[in-house]
């Protein structure tokens, strides 16, 4: 029989006015980073769009982006909307009339090899002195001229096509500089750092390791060195992670950025660090000096990070006044459940408070700024439950901070996690390449319970207290946008874009786009016009794992990505899509399903649900294999999947995969076609 996927695979991913100033950027009518501004708020200061006025508010443009896969966020500049989608396809358009002014292909496709077996797509650029920036998944970062979309420069930033190491963030521009990271720790031993060119050129000016190197080839700096003091065993032979794949804020007042670092490689402490020490700078805050890339201080979350939590979710800077006293900080609410305020100047912890449901610590002692881990969370004794697991209380979609309001409103996800190690001899495990980085035995992950629920929160981070909350549909949350109108956007997996009373929650506005919204939304204006610009397309990624990520009847073919803007009065109506529903499975009874087969197909598929969907039912972000004719063919089939004939449109190559293995896929899909209710 196949396997239960969505079960085992669940194993193998996973106050009001207190604020007195906004720091650094001016207010600005455009939204030029990831993070809107400079201090990554995801606030607008335009108002005109209010509770009172939302009503009118309607679709002024759409366009269909024609990529696969589009988790990402727009960009504007003077009047022109960019978008980098999927694989990182740039588009560009004008913000009035809607009209593609060009688009820039990098051809990630044909270069990418195994990098290409990924399933997120890109999350969003960067935009300086008449040029964007984007990262790629093969590694490169690219500057484009704005008005051409003609590329001026372009690096590799990584070390090649076996590294491991791909780009789905934006990149971050300050003082002619461009900084940029990459993940990849969770698939293969990898090293994680963060490197800043010359925007005008593409220059290395400098790059900093987010984790110590192998000791016998020299440590880069002081840094370094200090950093493996943290450290036992032979950590680099498993790259030790630490990479730096979202989260990155410049610091205009004090001129330094802030890094958001990830988990540990393997995720299981044990092989990596077995001494326990704290494994700097895995799970931390890292500020470095921004002309020359020069550790300033550091926070670190989680002390040998062990269950694939990081703190990696955007970082905002803000000025609040806490017990009378201004002070310049940062906030996170990073996977581990706790939101952290921290003084930004020294790095010091100033308050630290649980969103939702944490169990693996009591509390954050502040004085030593370290947790009060429960006694049982390293899985010393078997199996332990532990919340939030490691999908994380709050992921990668942003939240976002209004000065205005004072509170910030971040899409939290509630589930747990079984972490347990046995079955895993530390002396000879080795990593297998393209599987998870884990080194968590069989038993990790079973039965961990479904994403209990999702919400959008709101939040006092000067109090840390929950203000007001609402339900959203699981399982999994889009981004949110805060606006100086009083509103608070975000949209949801179930196709509808939604603005809520950013004081009370009350929802004021609700748009049904025909597909799923889970990029954040932005907001600028043009003339005297204040837009919505949000990318609406089927959900991407790991989330394939998730259950019920499937089941809003987003189909690849007829539910592509698309832009959307929206402004008060706007006159243009979306496209209408074919309604959501399930794929029709082909039915063929000449194939005759064998059971053992399918049985093998299941697993060799693993490789395959990220894009294809637990069970072979589709979320949208690739063909449904269920209702797909190649699979009745062997030649078609052996084409597509070994040989890549689809690589420049997405569909990675598997050319390791013998024609037993390719058979046994065939009667996987056909078996769970077969089981698809008629
Ligand atoms: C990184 C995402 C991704 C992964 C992983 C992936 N695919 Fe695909 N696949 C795609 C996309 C996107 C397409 C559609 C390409 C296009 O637009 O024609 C596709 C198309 C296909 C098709 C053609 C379907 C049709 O009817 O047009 C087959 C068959 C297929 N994939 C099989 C597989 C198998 C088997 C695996 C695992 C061994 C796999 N894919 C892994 C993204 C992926």
């Amino acid at each position: 029989m196949p396997l239960p996927l969505t079960t085992v695979l669940r194993a193998s991913w996973r106050t009001f006015g207190l604020v007195l100033a906004l720091s650094g950027s001016a207010l600005a009518a455009d939204w030029p980073g990831y993070g809107g501004t400079a201090n990554e708020l995801h606030y607008s200061p335009l108002d005109a769009i209010t509770p009172a006025t939302v009503g009118r508010l309607r679709p002024t443009w759409s366009t269909t982006l024609d990529v696969p896969r589009a988790n990402s966020e727009p960009l504007e500049v003077d009047g022109i909307v960019y978008v980098a989608a999927g694989l990182s396809i740039v588009q560009a358009f004008d913000a009035r009339s809607g009209k593609r002014l060009w688009r820039y292909d990098p051809e990630v496709g044909k270069v990418s090899g195994l990098k290409l077996r990924l399933s997120w797509g890109v999350r969003g650029m960067a935009y300086a002195d008449g040029r964007v920036y984007v990262g790629t998944q093969d590694g490169r970062l690219i500057g484009i001229d704005a008005q051409t979309g003609k590329p001026v420069w372009s690096v590799q930033t990584t070390e090649g096509p076996d590294d491991g190491r791909y780009i789905t963030g934006a990149p971050r521009t300050f003082n002619g500089k461009v900084l940029i990271g990459h993940g990849g720790a969770d698939f293969s031993p990898v090293r994680g750092y963060v490197t800043c060119y010359d925007a005008a050129t593409g220059k290395q000016l400098w790059r900093f390791y987010t984790v110590p190197g192998n000791p016998a080839k020299g440590f880069e700096d002081e840094t370094q060195a200090k950093a493996a003091k943290t450290w036992s065993g032979e950590w680099w032979k498993y790259g030790g992670g630490g990479t730096v794949w979202n989260a990155m804020t410049f610091d205009a007042e004090l001129n330094r950025v802030y890094l958001g670092t990830g988990n540990g490689a393997p995720w299981n402490w044990k092989l990596r660090n077995p001494a326990g020490g704290d494994a700097l700078f895995l799970a931390s805050i890292v500020a470095l000096d921004a002309d020359t890339g020069q550790y300033q201080w550091h926070y670190q979350q989680n002390p040998n990070e062990a269950w694939d939590y990081n703190a990696t979710a955007d970082i905002p800077i803000a000025t609040l006044t806490i017990n009378g006293r201004q002070r310049k900080v940062l906030m996170q609410a990073p996977k581990n459940g706790f939101y952290y305020v921290i003084d930004r100047e020294t790095g010091k912890l100033i308050s630290a408070e649980k969103l939702g449901k944490v169990t693996w610590a009591e509390r954050i002692d502040i004085p030593s700024g370290r947790p009060v881990e429960r006694a049982d969370i390293r899985y010393q004794h078997g199996l332990t439950e532990m919340w939030p697991g490691n999908l994380g209380l709050h992921n990668w979609p942003p939240m976002s901070f209004s000065p205005q309001s004072g509170l910030v409103y971040i899409p939290t996800l509630e589930s747990g996690g079984l972490f347990g190690d046995e079955g895993v001899d530390p002396r000879t495990w080795q990593h297998t390449p393209g599987a998870f980085n884990s080194a968590l035995g069989p038993q990790y992950g079973e039965g961990v319970a479904p994403t209990a629920k999702t919400e959008l929160l709101a939040w006092d981070p000067v109090r840390q207290q929950r203000v007001w909350s609402v339900p959203t549909p699981t399982p999994w949350n889009g981004g949110t946008l805060a606006t100086a109108g009083g509103l608070v956007f975000q949209g949801h997996i179930d196709g509808t874009l939604n603005a809520y009373d950013a004081l009370t929650g009350q929802k004021v506005w609700s748009y049904a786009v025909g597909n799923a919204v889970l990029g954040a939304p932005i907001s600028y204006s043009v003339g005297k016009q204040q837009y919505i610009a949000v990318i609406s397309a089927p959900p991407a990624g790991a989330l394939a794992v998730l259950d019920g990520a499937n089941s809003y009847g987003w189909r690849y073919r007829d539910h592509p990505a698309r832009l959307l803007t929206f402004a008060l009065d706007g006159k243009a109506r979306l496209p209408a899509l074919p309604k959501p529903g399930s794929e029709k499975p082909i039915i063929d009874p000449s194939f005759k399903v064998d059971v053992a087969l399918a049985g093998e197909g299941a697993i060799v598929y693993y490789n395959c649900l990220a894009c294809h969907g637990s069970n072979g039912i589709s979320m949208g972000s690739a063909p449904d294999l269920r209702a797909s004719a190649i699979v009745l063919s062997d030649t078609a089939f052996k084409a597509v999947v070994h040989e890549g004939t689809l690589v420049a449109r997405g569909m990675p190559a598997y050319g390791e995969l013998s024609d037993h293995q390719l058979l046994a896929l065939r009667h996987y899909l056909r078996s769970e076609a077969n089981r698809a209710p008629k």
